[in-house]
Formats: structure tokens, C-alpha cells, sequence
């Protein structure tokens, strides 16, 4: 079977961050990814690949102009729903991150991804994209499923005598592009992601001109924990906030004084 789009999946998934582990997820990795974005009050700010618009709607509340991007019809018309239901002044364009035709150079203060870019094939394009939209100083923070906990053939949960979740095992971790869980029935098993080692994500911010300015892996408390208790021991989330640095001419640069 194919891999489902996320218009196929757009209901479920909204009910699944309402109800369900994705809701709890969100409950936990959402703050952290606020508190990186720091003051966001009468800044412009985009939500690439915002989905149903629940990082949108946060920001929106702590007084962001704030666009919503998404690909996804299905996704923008849940987003729209919500801001029918509670006007927060949030606007939604469909367009693909990977070139975002629809904004002009310099138009935003911040963009923030939030555990959406290992569903978008080309990474490099994305950034380089993401560094165009941004005011030059402007930043960037984005949440994703640890590389080195998400790979092709993983996770699998480790149990301990008792059946007890103590930990993942990591396979194929340099097969890099499209993979898709065996178990059909979460959101990788239904829509497949892209992997990417952690060195590769790195160097494409480096490459384009994305400053990391902070890297953090919250240990995960809360509901979450009590929900996923392997996730006490090894991080559920890998966040960062880079910053656009003009006239950086990124790894180029470290070809000077090579032997
Ligand atoms: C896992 S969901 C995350 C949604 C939202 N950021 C959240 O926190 O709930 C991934 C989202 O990426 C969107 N997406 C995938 N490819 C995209 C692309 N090329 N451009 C824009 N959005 C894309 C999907 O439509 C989906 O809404």
C-alpha cells in the first residue's frame, strides 16, 4: 500500500492531538518550542507546515501577527476551522515550504517548525527557503523526532523483563531518504517520513546561513512521561533555534588552509 497524504490522514490527525499520545506529545514539546522562540508579541512570525494550527494558535495568543503554512488542503481547512471558531487574527496560505512562493524575501521576524521537517523531501531547499523569508538577524526554531532515535527499521521498543519499555533500538541509521514504519497505525506508519543523520541536518543549516544558537534535548516530564516512561531516559524531542547570519559563507569557508 502507498503511503497515505496528509489530506488523507488531516481528521485523524487532528482528533489524535485532541485525544490522543499526539495531544500529549504536544503538551509537552509545544512550550519547549515557545520558550525557545522567546518573545514573539507584534513580531511576524510563520508556522511552516502548521498543520491544523495548534503551534499558530499558541503564538498567536502570546500576540504574533502569525501566518500559518501548510500543503495540505485538508490540514489548512481544519486550521481555518478553528480560527472561525476563535478569531485570533491567524491567516492560512497553502504553499510548499520547500520554495514558499507565496512570501517575499525578508517578510518574517521568525518561522518556526515544529515537527514537521522529516515530512518534506528536500531539506537544503526548505532552509534555504526558511533563511529567505527571514529578516536578516531573524530566527528559526524547529522540533524534531531525534534522527538518532527515528530511522528506518526503528525505533523499536526495548522491554525489560516485566514488559516494561526501557529503551529503543536504532537500526539503519545512515539509510538516508523516504522510510515508512512497519506498524501501520501511527502517523510514520501511515505517512512515512524522511530520515536524515543528525551531521546532514546540521550542514544544511550551516549551509544555509542558519546560525545554531541553541540545541536542546528536555527530558520529558508530565503526562508524557507517565504515558512513555522510555522517554525519561532518552530524549523524545530534539530542539533548536538558529539565527540568519548575512554574508556567511558556511562550510565553503573550512576549504581554506586544507593541505
Ligand atoms: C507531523 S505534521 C505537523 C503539523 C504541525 N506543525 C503540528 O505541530 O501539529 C507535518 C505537516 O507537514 C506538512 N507538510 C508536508 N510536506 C510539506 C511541504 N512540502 N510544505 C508544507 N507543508 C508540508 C503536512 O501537510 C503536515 O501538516
Amino acid at each position: 500500500m502507498s503511503p497515505a497524504s496528509y489530506d488523507e490522514i488531516a481528521v485523524w490527525y487532528d482528533e489524535r492531538i485532541r485525544e490522543g499520545p499526539l495531544g500529549l506529545f504536544h503538551l509537552f514539546v509545544v512550550p519547549e518550542v515557545l520558550k525557545l522562540a522567546g518573545v514573539v508579541e507584534g513580531r511576524q512570525i510563520c508556522d511552516l507546515a502548521c498543520g491544523q494550527g495548534a503551534v499558530a494558535r499558541r503564538l498567536a495568543k502570546r500576540g504574533a501577527n502569525v501566518v500559518g503554512v501548510d500543503v495540505s488542503s485538508k490540514m489548512l481547512d481544519l486550521a481555518r476551522r478553528y480560527e472561525r471558531d476563535e478569531p485570533l487574527g491567524v491567516t492560512y496560505t497553502r504553499d510548499d515550504a520547500q520554495t514558499l512562493a507565496a512570501f517575499a524575501d525578508e517578510a518574517f521576524d521568525g518561522v518556526v517548525c515544529n515537527m514537521a521537517l522529516t515530512d518534506i523531501p528536500d531539506l537544503g531547499k526548505t532552509l534555504r527557503s526558511v533563511a529567505r523569508v527571514l529578516l536578516p538577524g531573524g530566527w528559526f526554531v524547529f522540533s524534531i523526532v531525534p534522527p538518532y532515535f527515528q530511522s528506518p527499521g526503528s525505533p523499536r521498543f526495548v522491554q525489560d523483563d516485566e514488559g516494561v519499555v526501557s529503551g529503543i533500538e536504532v537500526r539503519d541509521y545512515f539509510s538516508e531518504g523516504f522510510w515508512r514504519r512497519v506498524e501501520p497505525n501511527g502517523v510514520r506508519g501511515r505517512v512515512g517520513a524522511y530520515h536524515r543523520t543528525l551531521s546532514t541536518c546540521v550542514n544544511s543549516l550551516v549551509d544555509a546561513g542558519l546560525h545554531i544558537e541553541n540545541f536542546v534535548e528536555p527530558r520529558v516530564t508530565g503526562s508524557l512521561a507517565e504515558f512513555a516512561p522510555v522517554y525519561e531516559s532518552v530524549p523524545a524531542v530534539l530542539i533548536s533555534r538558529c539565527r540568519k547570519v548575512s554574508g556567511y559563507g558556511g562550510r565553503e569557508g573550512m576549504k581554506v588552509g586544507e593541505p
